[in-house]
């Protein structure tokens, strides 16, 4: 599959729950997924593979199973599983839209391998975070519009308009829901870049102000072949790119207004250790090296009363704004 983003969990099973099942907002489906013995989660982030092992595409595998190898229980749980599973929760990306997208949405992928996750839009549910996985590729209007000489495969989703508005609206939905110390929406494009692809401008504007809105603590892609960090500067999200899956240095970097923590040009992939109040984050190499580590603690709480403050101050603006109206309808009326 080209150009898709996988989270690999190194814990033991998904559980699928119906979609005609509990919320009001039950548009996307939801899957569960047990944290580990210890409550945490390890996960692997690689994106933009798909060059049949080539441009390093095979050593960023190998160097996959190091991390996971590593988070493995040193007590064995139980007797049947000696070995965490490890499940694949994909996103399509814009290289998948130019093939046969039903193709690789088909059920039969999961019969086939029940540990494979893919959907356009859905969202995965553990006890300390939820993912949000976002449809992104039908946002980026030159797709539609000059699509050059690919063809773009729109089944099930053309309407443009109607398609992403009826998605924003879910995921609002589901976001508002949420409990989970940890909200993280995955998406293929990126939001916030400084690589060859740079910001994609229609996330920004449409899909930005809900994860905002609902203080999402970490946006994380692929699309640019690289690997980097970017914090927010008036929110708390944290723009996470791993898309060093195979083809990189593109020797490009173009900063932006946001805050550049990390960046590296080359292949690799990402690996995050989820606790309940804070998440490790390492960015690895095609060696296994370590390029970057980071510790990063809930940082939402602090901008949520930040928000909190902002909203209530809005609304109070809006009230005096309304009143000041309604006295002068009330004017103009006597
Ligand atoms: C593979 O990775 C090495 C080490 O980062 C790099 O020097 C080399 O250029 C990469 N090869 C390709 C084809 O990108």
């Amino acid at each position: 599959m080209a150009s898709a983003l996988a989270l690999v969990s190194s814990s033991l099973f998904l559980t699928f729950l119906s979609s005609s099942s509990s919320s009001s907002s039950a548009e996307l489906l939801r899957f569960e997924h047990p944290t580990k013995h210890d409550g945490s989660l390890s996960l692997i982030v690689v994106g933009d593979w798909g060059r049949k092992g080539e441009c390093n595409q095979s050593q960023v595998a190998k160097q996959t199973a190091w991390p996971e190898s590593k988070t493995r229980p040193s007590r064995s749980p139980s007797p049947t599983s000696t070995r965490p599973r490890v499940f694949r929760s994909n996103v399509l990306g814009n290289h998948d839209y130019r093939g046969d997208v039903l193709a690789q949405l088909s059920p039969v992928l999961r019969k086939i391998d029940s540990r494979w996750l893919c959907l356009r839009s859905f969202i995965l549910q553990t006890e300390i975070a939820d993912f949000f996985f976002v449809d992104t590729t039908p946002f980026v209007l030159k797709y539609w519009r000059r699509p050059k000489d690919h063809h773009y495969d729109w089944r099930e989703v053309s309407p443009r308009n109607q398609y992403i508005n009826t998605l924003l609206q879910d995921l609002d939905g589901a976001l508002k829901e949420s409990i989970a110390p940890w909200k993280f929406v995955v998406g293929h494009h990126t939001m916030r870049s400084v690589s060859k692809h740079g910001d994609t401008e229609e996330l920004l504007e449409k899909l930005l102000p809900v994860l905002k809105e609902h203080g999402v603590d970490i946006y994380i892609n692929g699309h640019d072949h690289c690997l980097e960090h970017i914090s927010s500067k008036d929110s708390s999200i944290q723009y996470l790119t791993s898309g060093g899956g195979s083809n990189a240095w593109r020797g490009t970097y173009t900063p932006n207004d946001d805050e550049l923590q990390f960046f590296y040009d080359g292949q690799g992939f990402m690996a995050m250790e989820v606790m309940a109040a804070s998440v490790k984050i390492k960015f690895y190499d095609v060696f296994g090296q370590v390029q970057r580590a980071e510790f990063n603690k809930a940082l939402r709480y602090v901008y949520q009363a930040k928000n909190r403050e902002m909203r209530i101050s809005r609304v109070e603006e809006k009230e005096k704004g309304r009143n000041a109206e309604d006295r002068q309808i009330g004017r103009v009326r006597r």
